[in-house]
């Protein structure tokens, strides 16, 4: 049976654009493994959805006077059309504010009810007596209890990672109205995390895909878990709680569960399984995410699954943030880059090829520097890959007769060059399933300048010119043929778009992993044409004068 994985990428929250962050931390690296996972011929499935719960959300659509129900429509729709622009293929995109979410969520809190793992507790809440209403996550802002950084919403400090209710912060203030808000007791339901503690140690320890350097960050807050509260009053934009007037899940509790219930939504459609992928030992389940979901990813998350009698994450690959030339992004800076907006100016290989080059699988954080773009997508992507796809079929085609040439004979350089070629699925596999991407890209690009190296120094136009030296040159073209052909299969996880290109050019219609042998001498290939511009200075130079410089110091 072929191997069975399910793989997610954190949901996006209907509030806001994506921006070149985004990719990179999670939707690139998620799209990347499941290509390959498709290449490879593995029973993959690769969900997402939009997250459209919670606070953030009610405070945005108040903001533009509209419902939330509305409101999160448009970023289903935009968020959407930003990932198709990039590449990132879905087997699903869905959304939590669905039937099917609101019924897993009320399951899941059944299960944990059950195994005697939800409590109800008094708490301390902030009540706006002007707004007349409770100030969840959002709707409030203070000190940190636990850190005592100033700004922080109600309900997660942003600078220590630790979650909180809105009752401990420290001076809070109503974000509606700014006054002073009142504490107020009320009855939430909570998790029992701290029942975990064993649960989880055994986990860590047992799943070996499992990234060491967050487990590593993980050990401290082992020690502490804290239950969690995973309730809210009324009004609030969530599932319903059953049996209850006024309360509603947290968004966190439904947030991850829309997993699940994309994955049920792709199964109605193609008349298959979710449990197969859920429910079943045999399956992988792989969750990609940013750095900043961690805690929910890897203490909630397996908690709810166990009490839900559902299978444990296998691997959980965690990237860090982006930074722009050196500096956190900032809206009101201009150092801040939306994926639309680059899309809109760049080939969408043209970022997968950088933020690949510039992500290594770890939690640590990156840098785009726009010079350094340029420098990279024009001397490696173009120069070297790109350029010899091109002069291979230029000559295929011009001294050919665009066809295929039989080989006559190897000789040693030849031989060893289609041994390399032969070898780089091989190679690059071992990155792929360590998730690997950047070490597979450059495994890929050191093979494309090998590839330039073979042709310049068998110089087949040479060959052409002289005498009896015609059959060496088809050897030659035959090779660098075939080269293409495993550079386009090799890259195509990451480079989707110009793997594409290549093969209409080839007259392929599917790469296959490892195997060049449906590409035969006689076969006719199209008229070749050049894949990519170069990016202009001029271009990135306008890029740059967006970006204000800092005040310098009096
Ligand atoms: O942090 C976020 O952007 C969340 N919307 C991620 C949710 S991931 C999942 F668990 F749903
Ligand atoms: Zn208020």
């Amino acid at each position: 049976m072929a191997r069975r994985i399910l793989i997610t990428a954190a949901l996006p929250y209907a509030n806001g654009p994506l921006h070149i962050g985004h990719p990179r931390s999670t939707y690139l690296p998620a799209d990347i493994y499941a290509r390959y996972c498709r290449l490879r011929g593995y029973d993959s499935v690769f969900v997402c959805a939009t997250d459209e719960h919670g606070t953030p959300i009610e405070v945005k659509a108040q903001q533009e006077g509209k419902l939330p129900e509305e409101f999160v429509k448009t970023y289903r729709k935009r968020h959407l059309e930003d990932f198709n622009a990039l590449g990132i293929a879905f087997d699903n995109f869905y959304y939590t504010h669905s039937d099917e979410s609101a019924r897993l969520a009320v399951e899941f809190f059944k299960a944990a009810q059950e195994k005697g793992h939800v409590f109800k507790k008094t708490v301390e809440q902030t009540f706006c007596e002007k707004c007349g209403r409770f100030l969840p996550d959002r709707f409030v802002k203070g000190e940190c209890p636990f850190c005592g950084t100033p700004g922080q919403y109600g309900d997660a400090c942003e600078k220590c990672g630790k979650a909180y209710h809105s009752g401990q912060l420290n001076n809070p203030a109503c974000t509606i109205c700014r006054s002073k808000p009142v504490r107020r007791e009320v009855e939430h339901y909570f998790f029992k995390l701290s029942a975990f503690k064993d649960f989880l140690k055994k986990y860590f320890a047992e799943t070996k895909g499992l990234p060491q350097d967050v487990l590593n960050y993980l050990k401290t807050w082992l020690e502490d878990l804290q239950d969690w509260d995973i309730t809210r009053d009324g009004p609030y934009f969530g599932v319903k709680i059953p049996g209850e007037e006024n309360k509603f899940f947290y968004v966190w509790w439904d947030a991850p569960i829309g997993y699940i219930s994309s994955t049920v939504n792709w199964a109605q459609r193609e008349g298959k399984s979710w449990e197969a992928y859920w429910k079943n030992k045999e399956a992988e389940l792989v969750h990609f995410i940013g750095k900043d979901i961690v805690y929910h990813h890897f203490l909630f998350w397996p908690a709810m699954l166990s009490d839900a009698g559902c299978q444990l994450p296998a691997r959980i690959p965690t990237r860090g943030y982006l930074n722009v030339e050196a500096e956190k992004m900032s809206k009101s800076r201009g150092i801040f880059i939306l994926l639309k907006e680059f899309l809109e100016k760049y080939e969408p290989d043209f970022l997968r090829y950088h933020l690949t080059a510039i992500t290594p699988n770890s939690v640590s954080d990156g840098n785009f520097a726009w010079k350094e773009f340029q420098t990279k997508v024009n001397s490696e992507l173009i120069d070297c890959y790109a350029n010899f796809v091109f002069r291979v079929l230029s000559f295929i085609n011009s001294k050919f007769d665009s066809t295929i040439p039989e080989p006559a004979g190897f000789s040693e350089r030849d031989t060893e060059f289609k041994r390399l070629t032969e070898a780089l699925a091989g190679e690059v596999e071992i990155d792929y399933e360590a998730m690997e991407f950047k070490a597979a890209l450059e495994k890929t690009m050191a093979f494309a300048k090998e590839c330039n190296r073979y042709f310049n120094d068998r110089a087949p136009w040479k060959l052409v010119k002289e005498t009896g030296k015609t059959s060496e040159a088809r050897t030659v073209l035959y090779l660098s043929a075939k080269a293409i052909l495993a550079l386009a299969a090799a890259s195509e996880p990451i480079l989707p778009f110009t793997a594409k290109k290549i093969l209409a050019q080839l007259g392929i219609a599917k790469a296959k992993w490892g195997d060049s042998s449906h590409l035969r001498p006689g076969q006719k290939i199209a008229v070749p044409e050049i894949l990519y511009e170069k990016i202009e200075d001029e271009q990135i130079d306008d890029e740059l004068a967006k970006i204000t410089p800092k005040e310098k110091p009096a």
